[in-house]
């Protein structure tokens, strides 16, 4: 194997992806070097539900990339994830009143402090939304102006403690250090939105195997997170009980004939698997029904939130799930906005399959890697003006109770 990396890896419910590369901040233009993909073990909708399963998959994975593993940024998601938009006002009393990073450090504190978390919870992000200067609502970039009332706006996403420490161990078992976790529809908006798209106010729909992941941006800030338990796996499933076939064969039909346009399959049409036949016009249905009801619940999240009616950038839909077709018509019907389908954006390397929607989580946790090691040095706080991660605190959850898992053995 060559030299250590650092590596993003995406442990999602059908396939891990253990990218190793590095992103020029200036450019944001990702040079992928390495990748490494296996199929996923262990998970069930974002969750690990079996460490040794999982951990194995996530070594043949970071095995097949020919790279050493270093250090690693990771992917989260699962049904365990919570999120809220928050609000904290401190008074400034400081010399001049001029906002520092120190300063900014103790509002996201208090953000921190005044969450009210069920005894299993833990923040993942505190994502600054926008800060209010002396009532001057809407600033971005507080850093270096003077105010004595400073709010900080924020977005709060929190997950299970057990489920992050499951995680965490999966890929620790494998001797890669992570030195950050990242909510998985955060990285893949890394790597598929527009900065334009994100001002103007977006929907980002990572249609998964186990989930369908949302992020909402508006006025270029993170105003709504969510993660449904339903992904292009239910699709599957629902055909594979239908049709009584096998999974597998369901997932090939769906692959290769499936849409979610009903409507646009002849009645008597036929597709073939294996040497035998099934009627394609119930094949869209039984698919339509489960993508329609997948729109439906991002489209009720949306709804509750109250941000669909804001959203002039669309919807974009990415992740596996979002190439089934007929996704991107269906959505724009569902949500009443615009859609459409995108990929990693501004990669570079040799390494052509990464251009496709499945590998935008994977993409985005590079993205995530260089922002954090790019920002630490240039002001001590770089969580304070950015997405924030609380690493160190879920590293001190290992506490003692950290035991490796039989994988040592292969390194
Ligand atoms: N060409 C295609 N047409 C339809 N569906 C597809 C296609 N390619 C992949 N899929 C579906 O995409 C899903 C996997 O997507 P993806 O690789 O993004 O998931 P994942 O990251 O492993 O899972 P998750 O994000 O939920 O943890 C599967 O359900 C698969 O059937
Ligand atoms: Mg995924």
């Amino acid at each position: 194997m060559r030299q250590s990396q650092h590596f993003g890896i995406d442990v999602g419910t059908t396939k891990i992806v253990a990218l190793a590369g590095r992103v020029e901040p200036r450019r944001r233009i990702a040079e992928v070097t390495d990748l490494g993909e296996a199929s996923s073990r262990g998970l069930r909708r974002g969750i690990v539900v079996d460490r040794q399963a999982a951990s194995e998959s996530i070594w043949e994975a970071i095995e097949s990339s020919g790279v050493k593993p270093g250090s690693a940024t990771v992917g989260i998601a699962g049904g365990h994830i919570n999120s809220f938009n928050t609000e904290v006002t401190l008074l400034n009393r400081g010399r001049n009143k001029v906002v520092t990073p120190r300063f900014l450090r103790r509002l996201e504190n208090e953000a921190l402090h005044a969450v009210e978390l069920g005894p299993d919870e833990q923040v993942i992000h505190i994502v600054p939304r926008s800060y209010t200067l002396d009532g001057e609502e809407g600033i971005r970039q507080p850093l270096g102006l003077a105010a004595r009332r400073v709010t900080l706006r924020a977005h709060v996403i929190s997950g299970s403690v057990q489920s992050i420490q499951n995680l965490l161990w999966a890929v620790e078992d494998c001797g890669v250090r992570v030195s950050e976790v990242v909510l998985e529809p955060l990285a893949a908006s890394e790597s598929c939105l527009t900065e334009a798209e994100r001002d103007m106010g977006v929907a980002l729909l990572d249609i998964g195997g186990g989930t369908t992941d949302i992020a909402v941006f508006w006025r270029g800030a993170l105003t709504h997170t969510a993660v449904l338990p339903l992904g292009g796996q239910s699709l599957s499933s629902d055909a594979a009980f239908g049709l009584k076939v096998p999974f597998e064969i369901a997932e090939r039909l769906k692959i290769r004939y499936g849409t979610v346009l009903s409507t646009t399959v002849d009645t008597f049409a036929a597709v073939k698997a294996k040497d035998r036949h099934y009627n394609a016009h119930f094949l869209s249905q039984i698919l339509e029904y489960r993508g329609r009801e997948i729109l439906e619940m991002a489209r009720d999240s949306l709804d509750k939130a109250r941000v669909r009616n804001f959203l002039t950038g669309g919807a974009v839909l990415t992740g596996g799930g979002s190439l089934l077709d007929g996704m991107t018509e269906l959505t724009e019907d569902i949500l009443d906005l615009r859609a459409r389908l995108a990929a990693p954006r501004r990669v570079r390397g040799r390494i052509k399959p990464l251009q496709e929607p499945q590998y935008s989580t994977a993409v985005g946790l590079l993205y995530f890697a260089a922002k954090s090691s790019n920002l630490k040095p240039q002001h001590k706080g770089a969580s304070a003006t950015t997405f924030g991660s609380i690493v160190a605190a879920i590293k001190s959850w290992f506490g003692g109770g950290r035991s490796k898992m039989g994988l040592e053995r292969r390194r």
